[in-house]
Parts: structure tokens; C-alpha cells; sequence
């Protein structure tokens, strides 16, 4: 591991990374994969090795499958009364923020993300945790039906055990938002976390206990996705599929659920829209548009990656914006000056370099050049902030790129804006910037996404649903009721009077 980041580091996350190769949790048992086989983790931001980790294979995917089918029948998880289960989701918040300062680091280290924002995330994943706890206690879960010469109801009841497979931008974040639900419903979890990003994850599988969480109901399974994943993917007997990442992957793993009739529930990438008007506080809106294109360093799947600025304000909004991406203070994820750190590996560094040229090669005008940046003495994947303008057709205004890279356009008419914004197949986020509260709720409600945002961008709040549709996703919803709900299979109960 890097020197000066071992530095920093607390005894318990040097502790958890020495003892390697780092198991995988299974019904409470620490489990290596069947056959030996193992994956390094890496530091984004040094390139260094973190830890080695079991690699599960297809057996060992479908012996955490059958623990958690087992589990849920037998351990009383799923029975418990939901004031009973709603205190372990309390429970299982408070040990996650015992050991608060532990999580940071892990999250920070292994995905590269500066560590107040990791900081965040994993405050997100606590506050998930308490808020599904505490909305479960209030659903009606039985109602009664009037129904001509019946007795007749419906009941929720948990469904079993759910697989869910998350990506590395937020690893522990989007853990939250998968099992949170699902959980506080009373199924079981069989969680796949990135190769890039599983140390946050593992780490929860060893405090789970602590929490009084029964073994069997948060089972972790490490490895590649085109092992491990593909596996859980395939599994017949899960009941519910949870999964965030490309489309690409999307696509596969929904066939696979698809052919099982698993429902399957995909949170996919996006190409979010920022429509500047004419009549914005020019600094405040550029200032919150680079910070959203460079929080976690571009790779945000709701990200604004096409700015649409209204003609006559173009050149001054476009000069703010560089002045202000010239100045973000590129480093190592831990250190305290740090405004944007690395990209999560070379293959990412690569993509978002290539973007930019074949982004230039069909015609994109470079305002700001962007390219690789050099942290001293950090061998880790590091890119600056870059800016392109022009036709909308080109490749880097249409494809997800994933890094801290936006697209410029200028518009005339408010028309103009909403078909530029919804000339695209994914649709997750969009923004709209304007004083005029009337014009910028007109803007909003034609554009065609899960989420449309109101003078802010990448906005995220427990209570309310977040969901793309088309190529950003289906059967979305998380961080409100509607997961909730589906989490529960409905009965319908029936009886002649
Ligand atoms: P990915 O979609 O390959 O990985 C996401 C998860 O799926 C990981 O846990 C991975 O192990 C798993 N996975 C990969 N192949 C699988 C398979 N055949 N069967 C089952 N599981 C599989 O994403 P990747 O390659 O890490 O990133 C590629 C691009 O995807 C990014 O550059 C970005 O554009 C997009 N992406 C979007 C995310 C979002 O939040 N919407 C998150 C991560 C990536
Ligand atoms: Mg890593």
C-alpha cells in the first residue's frame, strides 16, 4: 500500500486490510471461494494493491442463495413483528456509525472519492437504513376489500431472498439503497459488490452481527462480475433482482432474470441535461454546475453532462464555468485539500480520455481541454475537468462518459431546450436554471426522465422516489415508499360468507 496514505490510515481499516485474502460472508461464516481463486482491490489514487479477496464462483453463489432461502424461512427474520424488525434496521444504522470513521476511510481508499464525500455516503447509507425502518412501521399492510357475499383482503408479506449486484461510484450508498428496503420488508440480502469497491461492503458483513441482524439475512459475495455475477444473475431461486451499473450489463442480467421470471429492478446510466436560462445569477449557477460535473469526479450515473445555455448568456456562463474548473485542486482522495480526486481505475481514465478525442475527431470544439493530470508522487488515475461544445450528434454528447467531462450547447426558445433535452434514449436526470420559478415548472414538466430538478442537479432526498426510465432504467423508485412496497408480494384472501 501507498506509504503516505498507510499513514493515515485508522488501526481497524490497516487491521481489516492485513488479514487477506478477505473472505466472503455466508450465514455468518466467513467462506473462500470453492475453488481458491482470488482479485486484488485497488487505491484509485495510487494504483497500490489494498487487499486480495476471495473470487466466488458459481457454487459458492448459489450456497449464499440457498443460506438466505434457508434463513428466511427458518431464523424468524421474515415473522417478525415489524416493530421488532424496524428496531434492528436502527440497530444495524447505529453500528454502521460506531464505526463511522472506519467506513470513510474504506470507501475513500478503495474508490478513490475524497473523503467528505465518502463521508456523506455513508451518513446516506445510515439515514436509509433508519428511514426504511421507521416507513415500514407505517404501511397498512392488510387492507380490507368489500366484496359481494366474501370475506376479502389483501396482506404483504416478504418475498425471500434478493440478489442484488451494485456498481463501485457508491458502493456502500447504493448497498443501502438495495437492502434497506428489502430488509425492512423482512426479506434476505445477497449482496455482490463491484471488484473495484468491496471492501465497504465486506466490512458490513463483519458488524451486521454486532447488530443483532440474524446471520443469513445480509450475506456479501466479492468477485468479478462475469463470474460472480453473472452467477447470482442466473440464480432461479431468488425472488427479487436489484442492479445498478451500465445498460449494457443491465440488458444481460435482466435476460437471465427475465428467462427465471425473477422481477429484476435496474438503475442504468444516464446523459442528464442542464438548461441554463437567460435569467440566472450567472457565478451561482456555473459554481453549481462545475461542482456537480466534478463531485465524485464526473462519475455520477444522474450527472448534468449537456449543458444547454440560452444564446445571449453563452459566452459570459461558458467563461465562468472554466474559470472555475481551471482552479479545482486535483489530488489524492484523502488529503484535505483535495476537490476532485481520481477516476476509479486506468480502464475508466482511458474511457473518459478517449471520449474526449473522438469527441474533437467528430468536430467538438475543446473549450477546455482537460486530459490527464499528474498529482505528485501518486501513481493513481488522474484527469482534469474538460469542456466540449457543439453539434449534439456527436458521440460525446450522446454516450455516458463517466468522468468530469460536460457538453455545451446554445439555445434560443424554451421549445428549443425541452426537445434538445429529451433527444436522447436514457432518462434519469435533468435540470432546469432559472429566476422564474413559472418558466423553470413549465421546463420541468416536459422533460422526459424519472427526475427532473429545479435550480440544483444530482438532488437525492429519503421520501422521495428517484428512477430513470428507457435506457436509464425500469421499475424504479428507491428511496421512498414505492420500493418499499415492492419488496412485499401481495396475497389476496378470499372466503365465502
Ligand atoms: P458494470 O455495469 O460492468 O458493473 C456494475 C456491476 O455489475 C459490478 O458489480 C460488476 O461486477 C457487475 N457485472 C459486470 N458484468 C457482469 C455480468 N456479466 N453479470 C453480472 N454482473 C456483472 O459497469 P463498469 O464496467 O464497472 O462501468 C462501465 C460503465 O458503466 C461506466 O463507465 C459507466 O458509464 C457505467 N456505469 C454506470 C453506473 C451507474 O450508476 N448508473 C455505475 C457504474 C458504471
Ligand atoms: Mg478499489
Amino acid at each position: 500500500m501507498d506509504a503516505n496514505a498507510q499513514n493515515k490510515l485508522l488501526p481497524e481499516v490497516e487491521n481489516f486490510l492485513s488479514n487477506g485474502p478477505l473472505r466472503a460472508m455466508i450465514g455468518g461464516q466467513q467462506v473462500e471461494s470453492s475453488n481458491g481463486n482470488t482479485f486484488e482491490t485497488h487505491d484509485p489514487g495510487s494504483g497500490e494493491k489494498l487487499a486480495e479477496i476471495f473470487n466466488m464462483q458459481t457454487e459458492d453463489v448459489n450456497h449464499a442463495v440457498d443460506t438466505a432461502t434457508e434463513t428466511f424461512k427458518g431464523s424468524g427474520w421474515a415473522k417478525l413483528p415489524q416493530n421488532e424488525r424496524s428496531v434492528h434496521m436502527h440497530r444495524l444504522a447505529d453500528a454502521v456509525e460506531k464505526h463511522k470513521a472506519v467506513f470513510d476511510q474504506l470507501e475513500s481508499l478503495d474508490c478513490g472519492k475524497v473523503l467528505v464525500q465518502a463521508e456523506m455516503d455513508i451518513q446516506n447509507f445510515i439515514d436509509t437504513m433508519r428511514y426504511y425502518g421507521d416507513l415500514a412501521l407505517h404501511v397498512q399492510r392488510r387492507t380490507v376489500l368489500p366484496a359481494k357475499g366474501h370475506e376479502a383482503f389483501t396482506v404483504r408479506l416478504p418475498w425471500g431472498p434478493c440478489g442484488f449486484i451494485i456498481p463501485w461510484n457508491f458502493p456502500f450508498l447504493l448497498a443501502g439503497w438495495g437492502i434497506g428496503p428489502a430488509m425492512a420488508a423482512g426479506n434476505t440480502c445477497v449482496i455482490k459488490p463491484a471488484e473495484d469497491s468491496p471492501l465497504s461492503t465486506l466490512y458490513l458483513a463483519h458488524i451486521a452481527r454486532d447488530a443483532g441482524i440474524p446471520d443469513g439475512v445480509i450475506n456479501v459475495i466479492p468477485g468479478l462480475g462475469e463470474v460472480t455475477g453473472a452467477a447470482l444473475a442466473g440464480n432461479p431461486n431468488l425472488k427479487r433482482m436489484s442492479f445498478t451499473g451500465s445498460p449494457e450489463i443491465g440488458r444481460e442480467i435482466a435476460s437471465k432474470c427475465g428467462a427465471n421470471l425473477v422481477p429484476i429492478k435496474c438503475e442504468l446510466g444516464g446523459k442528464g441535461a442542464a438548461v441554463v436560462c437567460d435569467d440566472v445569477d450567472i457565478p451561482d449557477t456555473a459554481q453549481k454546475l462545475v461542482e456537480a460535473i466534478t463531485f465524485h469526479t464526473g462519475q455520477v450515473c444522474c450527472d448534468a453532462t449537456r449543458w444547454l445555455i440560452q444564446k445571449n448568456i453563452y459566452d459570459s456562463f461558458v467563461s465562468e464555468c472554466v474559470d472555475r474548473m481551471q482552479k479545482i485542486h486535483i489530488g489524492y482522495q484523502l488529503d484535505e485539500s483535495t476537490q476532485m480526486g481520481p477516476v476509479v481505475n486506468q480502464k475508466q481514465k482511458e474511457r473518459v480520455l478517449g471520449y474526449l478525442e473522438r469527441g474533437v475527431k467528430e468536430g467538438a470544439e475543446l473549450v477546455l481541454e482537460g486530459g490527464k493530470a499528474e498529482v505528485p508522487s501518486r501513481n493513481g488515475h488522474y484527469v482534469k475537468p474538460a469542456l466540449l461544445a457543439g453539434s449534439l450528434d456527436n458521440v460525446a454528447a450522446c454516450e455516458e462518459i463517466f468522468g468530469p467531462v460536460a457538453y455545451l450547447a446554445p439555445y434560443e426558445t424554451d421549445e428549443q431546450a425541452i426537445e434538445m433535452t429529451n433527444n436522447t434514449d436514457y432518462g434519469l436526470g435533468n435540470s432546469v436554471w432559472s429566476s422564474n420559478l413559472e418558466r423553470a415548472h413549465g421546463v420541468a414538466e416536459q422533460m422526459v426522465a424519472g427526475n427532473s430538478w429545479i435550480n440544483g442537479h444530482n438532488l437525492v432526498v429519503h421520501g422521495v422516489p428517484y428512477a430513470g426510465i428507457g435506457k436509464s432504467g425500469m421499475g424504479g423508485g428507491v428511496l421512498s415508499i414505492e420500493t418499499l412496497l415492492d419488496y412485499w408480494r401481495p396475497l389476496t384472501v378470499l372466503r365465502p360468507l
